[in-house]
């Protein structure tokens, strides 16, 4: 049954409804609420009850703090009932004993806000709801709905990807884009997601062109030409960046939504966008392997580099990140090195390319360019190449007038 627990009149408190098959949970959960301050719990309810959740909404509560026991799966006359009423002004916070890929999939599709463990701190779990409630009072919560443009112009998206750090991924991500801009003779744009720590705007000597954290603020209706205001050219390789914040504490503030309508519109901006990533595995790096069309897992020459590419074949396995469209890169690959054939093997993923040391690698950093304008048929141009082709087609093709020309203003 639903109740209502407390006054709703406090002016500007957060209104929130918590959601749980297990009466004894929630109930507790409300008590632990009631104390804190700017935030009211109206409602407690039944997660598994259409009708409770119905209330909740009708209610007009600004967060539902749902549980979601022991299947995790949102059943679907509640995930209609949510689609229905919430007309994306009320948040969802997930509480969950471990986030499965069943689980994930409905928080993707619910657009849930945040996902809480069970057994968080209050703290934690109130910040949640304070965050989660101020995104959506700013719209941010439609962000997960948000329009897509048709597939057919859609461009595609390529994140490069390993949880080992310094392997090369920046390197490559730079020269794939550069490498992508010459095939398609087409702007191509490359996002700086390793957030902490951006690399891609010193490597190339950008200053970026708007701040990220201003861009948070628009996630909610940012399309391809906003986007294209937060881009800084690079004007020797003809790629557009999108830099990492200068203040690396903004990471904290990048979400999965944010990811999400960063790809979608950049998607429908430029036949190819191009993810770099960090090796730390924030919130940013996982919604770019999820996002994106192909993931580049890098590899560097040694053991360390094979196991933490088993680590992420078995990460992306839990999340349902499809494999089939995960490859290899190796890169500063040498011959006394893991044999790319077995690692094909072990690993059960094809080596789409492999570079050996190039001396150009850090000179091309240090003097800002992409490593084919420092050497250009060097191991990483040449990988790059194979990427590129690999991804856009085999043939460098003419420069065309397709979709995404002549849109650039
Ligand atoms: N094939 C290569 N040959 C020689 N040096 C390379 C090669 N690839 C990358 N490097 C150098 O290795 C260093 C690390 O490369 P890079 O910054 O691209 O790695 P990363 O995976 O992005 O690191 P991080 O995890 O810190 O983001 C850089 O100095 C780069 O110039
Ligand atoms: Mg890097």
């Amino acid at each position: 049954m639903m109740a209502a627990v407390a006054d709703a009149s406090a002016p500007r408190a957060l209104r929130v409804a918590v959601l749980s098959p297990d009466l004894a949970w929630r109930s507790a959960l409300a008590a632990r609420l009631a104390p804190v301050e700017d935030l009211r719990v109206v409602r407690h309810g039944d997660s598994e009850r259409p009708e409770d959740v119905e209330a909740a909404l009708a209610h007009g509560v600004d967060v539902v703090v749902w549980d979601a026991g022991e299947g995790g799966a949102f059943p679907s006359a509640l995930g209609e009932a949510w689609q229905r009423l919430r007309g994306g002004r009320t948040a969802l916070v997930v509480v969950a004993e471990r986030l499965d890929g069943a689980l994930y999939r409905t928080c993707r599709t619910l657009g849930a806000a945040e996902v809480v463990a069970r057994g968080a701190q209050l703290a934690e779990l109130t910040e949640a709801v304070y965050r989660a409630g101020r995104e959506a009072a700013s719209g941010g919560a439609a962000v997960a709905g948000m329009a897509s443009a048709p597939a057919a112009e859609r461009g595609l998206t390529v994140a490069l990807f390993s949880l080992r750090g310094g392997v090369g991924k920046t390197t490559l991500a730079i020269e794939l884009a550069a490498a992508l801009r010459r095939r398609l003779a087409s702007p191509v744009a490359l996002a700086d997601l390793a957030l902490g720590a951006g690399a891609v705007g010193v490597a190339l000597g950008l200053r970026p062109a708007r701040p990220l954290s201003d861009l948070l603020g628009e996630a909610a209706s940012l399309d391809g030409e906003t986007l294209r205001t937060y881009l800084t050219p690079h004007a020797a390789s003809g790629v557009e960046v999108l830099c990492a914040p200068e203040a690396p504490e903004v990471a904290e503030y990048v979400r999965h939504a944010h990811v999400a309508a960063i790809v979608e519109a950049s998607r429908s901006a430029f036949p190819a966008t191009v993810l770099d990533t960090s090796s730390a595995l924030g919130e940013a790096d996982f919604a770019a392997a999820q996002e994106a069309d192909s993931v580049i897992l890098v590899l560097g020459p040694d053991l360390p580099s094979a196991a933490a590419a088993r680590l992420a074949i078995d990460l992306f396995g839990r999340f349902d990140i499809p494999v089939a469209k995960v490859g290899l890169a190796l890169n500063r690959w040498r011959s006394d090195g893991p044999d790319p054939a077995d690692l094909e093997r072990t690993l059960g993923l094809p080596v789409w390319a492999r570079a050996g040391e190039d001396r150009a690698a850090v000179t091309a950093m240090n003097r800002g360019l992409p490593v084919s304008h420092v050497a250009r048929r060097g191991p990483v141009a040449a990988a790059a190449e194979r990427l590129a082709a690999r991804l856009v087609g085999g043939a460098r093709p003419a420069p065309r007038r397709g979709l995404f020309r002549g849109r650039r203003t």
